[in-house]
């Protein structure tokens, strides 16, 4: 059972819309914005949103609004985003996405104490979280260090990693022990960074400031993500991989993602002796502005702005 020191009403009515990955999957990239006169949340909202600079969780009348507005979506009285019936295009209610993110400014932090269940282990549980937001499920060994302003989903951060601010660590998602972490990096859900204990002087997994590795990748063995790289969903990166840039066809170093690219799984021609075949490398696709994100990546500059950082 999940307790917690904090407790919002939740209006129990029957979804209005169900929000389930079929209904929300676009069936065009196009979308457009639609708030006013079809929102079902207040203006209220919008007027928040302006002065969202100002707005702290002391501000209980700011707060109240925001949390009745997050309890429509919460119920299905609102909902965020929905396929016009009529032209296919996905129409955002940007008053309900302005609410969540409101709620990330205005809600304080709460403490959450699952059931009585106890860990056993050799290697007990962090107790250094400080100024760390992490979710129910989330698990750091002792050991392990997360840093102010971090984010933790659902995860498991192993002995001896370091997380550094900003980052988040998204659902599922593994850091292995000794895994280097650096700043507002986003590891993305499943994504699994291999740990390295031994041998003693094995290098580390290291993913370097403001990289963002996408939705299940993998990155082993000491392998190395340079800053600001885009690693796409599924990659796998082990110190032996090659990494390939598609415009040059130059071979680069193997396991190591350059910084301010954009880069996927892909395959190479290998000749064996028993005819050819596919093997896995990594393609270098893109080259972005150093300095520069993804546009990708813009959804979670909001969510750290909004507050997500504690
Ligand atoms: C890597 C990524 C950021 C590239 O995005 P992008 O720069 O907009 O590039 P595009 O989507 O235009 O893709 C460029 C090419 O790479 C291919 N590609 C894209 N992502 C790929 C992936 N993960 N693996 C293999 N190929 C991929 C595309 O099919 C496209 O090929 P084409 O040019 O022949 O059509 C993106 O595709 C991705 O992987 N996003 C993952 C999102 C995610 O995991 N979010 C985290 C949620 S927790």
């Amino acid at each position: 059972m999940l307790r917690t020191s904090r407790s919002y009403p939740v209006a129990r009515v029957p979804r209005r819309n169900s929000l389930d990955c079929g209904d929300m999957k676009p069936a065009s990239a196009s979308t457009v914005s639609a708030s006013a006169g079809v929102s079902p949340l207040p203006a209220e909202i919008d007027e928040l949103w302006v002065r969202r600079g100002e707005l702290s969780p002391a501000d209980s009348t700011a707060s109240e609004l925001v949390v009745a507005a997050v309890n429509k979506i919460d119920s299905g009285e609102a909902r965020v985003a929905w396929p016009d019936p009529g032209t296919a295009e996905i129409v955002v209610d940007e008053r309900a996405k302005r609410a969540i993110l409101l709620a990330f400014r205005l809600l304080p932090m709460a403490e959450s104490i699952v059931g009585e269940f106890r860990y056993h282990d050799r290697v007990p549980l962090t107790s250094r979280l400080d100024g760390v937001r992490a979710l129910p499920g989330s698990i750091v060994r002792w050991g392990a260090y997360i840093a102010p302003g971090a984010v933790l989903m659902p995860s498991f951060v192993n002995i001896g990693a370091y997380v550094d601010s900003g980052t988040m660590v998204d659902t599922w998602a593994t850091v292995g022990s000794c895994a280097q972490i650096g700043k507002n990096v986003h590891l993305g859900g499943g994504v699994g960074i291999g740990g390295v204990l031994e041998p003693p002087n094995a290098v580390p997994v290291v993913v370097e400031d403001e990289a963002m590795v996408m939705s299940r990748c993998m990155v082993v063995e000491g392998a190395r993500v340079r800053t600001g790289a885009v690693v796409g969903a599924g990659t796998i990166l082990a110190s032996s991989t090659h990494v390939i840039d598609v415009e040059t066809g130059e071979e680069l170093p193997r396991g190591e993602v350059p910084a301010w690219s954009v880069c996927v799984g892909g395959t190479r021609q290998r000749t064996f002796a028993g005819g050819e075949f596919g093997m896995p490398c990594v393609l270098v696709l893109k080259r972005l502005a150093e300095g520069s994100k993804h546009d990708k990546a813009a959804l979670n500059e909001i969510l750290r702005d909004h507050g997500v950082g504690t």
